[in-house]
């Protein structure tokens, strides 16, 4: 790149030119919300790549989330501005083992959140947010025999909300598993008025002191819909920069996890991989049309049903 290059201006010029639009989430820093055409939680997102008549889609955010965008538009060209932005929790449900346990437990439904590999969602009856997964759960007969998967944490929560027994697979992610309720309570103690906003990924002890639990568009919006003017956000701190943009008189502050050992120098309520999204990755994206995410045909096939389900149940 050009030294003096205005990367924001060439990115949203060369937008215009080869008719893209950057989606991003909210946990991707701050400068590349504020240059996407359209920002949101997992949901939205996958609302959006399923409407957007754009050529180009540039999912900025985790490969999983590419990957959806693609099995709804497979005739657009997805970029990512880095392949190697993967996600924990995507990556704590292999095909394979899900394939195992379904044939170990046959008559199961099967449930998976959105943080999943193509191949996963191809063995899956509905996908679920966590925006939309309790509404979803709801939709079976309450005697109907349930595989949830991959985020335990969230199963978990789930079948407290609905009375149900739904097996749960034992996966998660490391940076919602980090957050401590003892963390949250010293933050409390400094700011007692403070309401406390949980993503359901945090562990259940986090869950339970929450008063608020829900996807990042859940948790902004009872933020900018409420009349309280502080919060403790318990979730990836990317989140913020929408919060506080949306609401500049409130005050929002960010969980820091459980220090431990070895953690103590990073910035430890970050995903990494959302960070691996840059200004100058997104200008190279754009420029040479790479890389691309693409997704196996038959696994498309299989994987847009579960997908499809969820956009018309929620
Ligand atoms: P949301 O669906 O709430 O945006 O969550 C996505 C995610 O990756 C949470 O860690
Ligand atoms: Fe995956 Fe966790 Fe990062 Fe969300 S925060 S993308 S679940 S690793």
């Amino acid at each position: 790149i050009a030294e003096g290059t205005d990367l924001k201006a060439e990115i949203r010029r060369m937008c215009e030119e080869k008719n893209a639009v950057i989606m991003a989430h909210y946990y991707t820093q701050g400068e590349i919300q504020n240059i996407a055409d359209f920002i949101g939680d997992s949901l939205a997102l996958a609302r959006k790549a399923a409407e957007t008549d754009a050529r180009i889609i540039v999912m900025c955010g985790v490969h999983f989330m590419a990957e959806t965008c693609k099995i709804l538009s497979p005739e657009k060209l997805v970029l990512v501005p880095d392949l190697n932005a993967g996600c924990s929790l995507a990556d704590s449900c292999k095909a394979a083992d899900l394939k195992k346990y379904k044939d170990e437990h046959p008559g199961y439904k099967v449930v998976s959140y959105v943080n999943t590999t193509a191949a996963v969602k191809a063995l899956t009856d509905v996908v679920v947010t966590s925006g939309n997964a309790r509404q979803i759960v709801d939709t079976f007969p309450k005697d109907e025999k349930i595989i949830f998967g991959p985020d335990y944490n969230l199963g978990s929560y789930i079948n407290s909300v609905t009375g149900r027994n739904m097996l749960l697979w034992n996966g998660g992610c490391h940076v919602h598993e980090r957050f401590s309720v003892s963390e949250i309570m010293r933050l409390k103690e400094n700011h007692p008025s403070a309401k406390i906003l949980a993503h359901p990924e945090c562990k259940g002890p986090v869950l339970a002191v929450a008063d608020v639990v829900g996807s990042t568009a859940v948790l902004l919006k009872y933020a900018v819909e409420s009349s309280d003017n502080e919060f403790i956000v318990a979730t990836e701190a990317g989140i913020l920069h929408e919060m506080t943009r949306k609401c500049p008189d409130k005050r929002f502050i960010p969980v820091p996890p459980e220090i431990s050992e070895g953690w103590a120098s990073c910035s430890c309520n970050e995903c990494e991989y959302m960070k691996m999204n840059t200004l100058e990755k997104i200008y190279n994206t754009l420029k040479y049309e790479w890389p691309s995410v693409d997704v196996d045909k038959d696994i498309a096939e299989d994987a847009v049903k579960p997908i499809k389900k969820m956009l018309e149940l929620s």
